[in-house]
């Protein structure tokens, strides 16, 4: 049995938090108002959806198996369907009907032992494949930062096995799951840690054709968690926060914690920040304050310096609110704001924060962009836990425009669905609706999120919350 969250406990977030079993396959779901004629195509969003296995809760928002939700719009009616990613560590579990794996923040089950003997014959954790879904050079891939991507089939969703790329993709070799497309040449690109005495980032190239390359390797300072990067024309970007693996960690080593419970806030090694040319190979490297940046916007080329806008905390504190949303005691408060670095040619690094509304999950309209002139994100609320309320910011003023705020709401990443040259995008997100206990996708005006929604289209289930999506036509 798993514990009982319910008591004395917000029910947003037991409701965001409790796993969902249920696959529902191509239902129709009720649109209220009409579904803008520009949204055609299929809206893919992934998060973990089994927060636990076979009565052991998790204790990392980041842990749980992840599921495949697809919205696709037609002719302004909508058809839902969703999967788990059928992962390896997922089947054996349910072979099994026992937890076998450790995962991202929580620890081998069972005694100081049985995490020591998990530890030698699995070395990693669980690959959660819940983080983000992306569709590329005709495949859809649910990712997943410390592991291979697995491919789904688009139309069922269907998981069809871990993909290696024909061969380039070691077993042991990770693909973030925050990849970058860049629109004018059709090229993804990508890193992967190399943990381990020596830790190191491979760099990818994926290009239209759908053939992976390891563009170069570079050795990393420390072993930090990095979640995401950035793209310009000429330049892949990756910071480093200083939020890191001890030198030699011994009890994730051991067996004994997890990757998640090892990790550390270590200031003095400050924020330090990568450039790649994609043309050339040069890194350049740029270190400033320390900041935890867990999303990066974009980044963009202005003359010879590199633009960077990230979400920007100003500690790793957030983290342990990912904890503690899952044990439904949410006590520790950290909030992000949009920070701009501006990586000058001559090695120093100047930063603004870009905005004072609170801004996560953030998102330009395509992927490589000179200059976009908005975001949209989620922000902080007067009342809310964690950043719910769609927001959008105004990358050159600043000024901020947040949909309104209703108390039991938690919106999820906004996903921009362009409606035509020179027009704001419309938005597309999903939202816990705590009081009537379910989900429901909301079709915002990116012009206007103060507006009442085009459409809202209510699921039959909750979706616990999830993280990443991507827009497909
Ligand atoms: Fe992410």
């Amino acid at each position: 049995m798993l514990p009982d969250y319910s008591r004395g406990v917000d029910e947003t977030l037991r409701l965001g938090f409790t796993s969902l079993e249920s696959e529902l396959d191509g239902v129709e779901l009720e649109v209220r108002g009409a579904v803008p004629p520009e949204v055609r195509g299929t809206l893919y969003r992934i998060g973990p959806a089994r927060l636990g296995a076979y009565g052991e809760r998790y204790r990392h928002w980041f842990c749980g198996d992840g599921m495949v939700h697809a919205f696709t719009f037609e002719g302004g009616r909508v058809r839902y369907r969703n999967r788990f990613v059928q992962t390896r560590g997922k089947l054996e579990e349910d072979a099994a009907r026992r937890r076998i794996h450790a995962t991202f923040g929580t620890q081998a089950s069972g005694n100081a032992l049985a995490r020591l003997k998990y530890r030698f014959k699995h070395h990693g954790a669980k690959n959660g494949a819940n983080t983000h879904v992306v569709r590329h050079a005709g495949r859809l891939l649910a990712l997943w930062e410390g592991g291979r991507p697995y491919r789904i089939d688009p139309e069922t969703l269907e998981t069809l096995g871990e993909e290696d790329f024909g061969g380039v993709l070691g077993a042991k070799d990770t693909f973030s799951a925050h990849p970058r497309i860049d629109s004018a040449t059709g090229e993804l690109w990508n890193f992967g840690i190399e943990h381990g005495g020596r830790p190191r980032l491979n760099i990818y190239r994926l290009g239209a054709d759908g053939v992976l390359e390891k563009r170069a390797k570079v050795d990393l300072p420390y072993a930090a968690m990095i979640h995401d990067c950035a793209l310009t024309p000429a330049r892949l970007v990756v910071a480093l926060s200083p939020y890191t693996l001890p030198t030699i960690p011994v009890l994730l080593m051991l067996g004994q914690v997890s990757y998640g419970q090892q990790l550390r806030w270590r200031p003095q090694l400050g924020l330090n920040i990568m450039t790649f040319d994609r043309r050339t190979g040069e890194v350049r490297w740029f270190r400033t304050d320390p900041l935890l940046t867990i999303h990066l916007s974009h980044a963009f080329d202005d003359g010879a310096d590199v633009v960077l806008d990230a979400c920007a905390y100003p500690d790793a504190d957030i983290m342990q609110t990912f904890v503690e949303i899952m044990a439904g005691e949410l006590r520790t408060q950290s909030r992000s704001w949009m920070e701009r670095l501006r990586l000058r040619a001559d090695g120093r690094v100047t930063r603004e924060r870009l905005s004072p509304t609170t801004l996560e999950f953030p998102r330009v309209e395509v992927d490589v962009v000179a200059r976009p002139n908005k975001l949209f994100g989620v922000s902080w609320g007067e009342r809310s836990p964690f950043a719910s309320v769609p927001a959008a910011i105004d990358t050159q003023t600043g000024a901020a425009q947040l949909a309104p705020e209703v108390a039991g709401d938690w919106a999820g990443e906004c996903v921009p669905v362009p409606r035509g040259p020179g027009a704001e995008p419309w938005v597309l997100t999903l939202v816990l609706n705590t009081a009537e206990r379910r989900s429901e996708l909301r079709v915002l005006d990116g012009a206007d999120l103060k507006a009442p929604p085009a459409a809202v289209i209510p699921l039959p289930h909750v979706v616990p919350m999830g993280f990443h999506g991507s827009w497909v036509v």
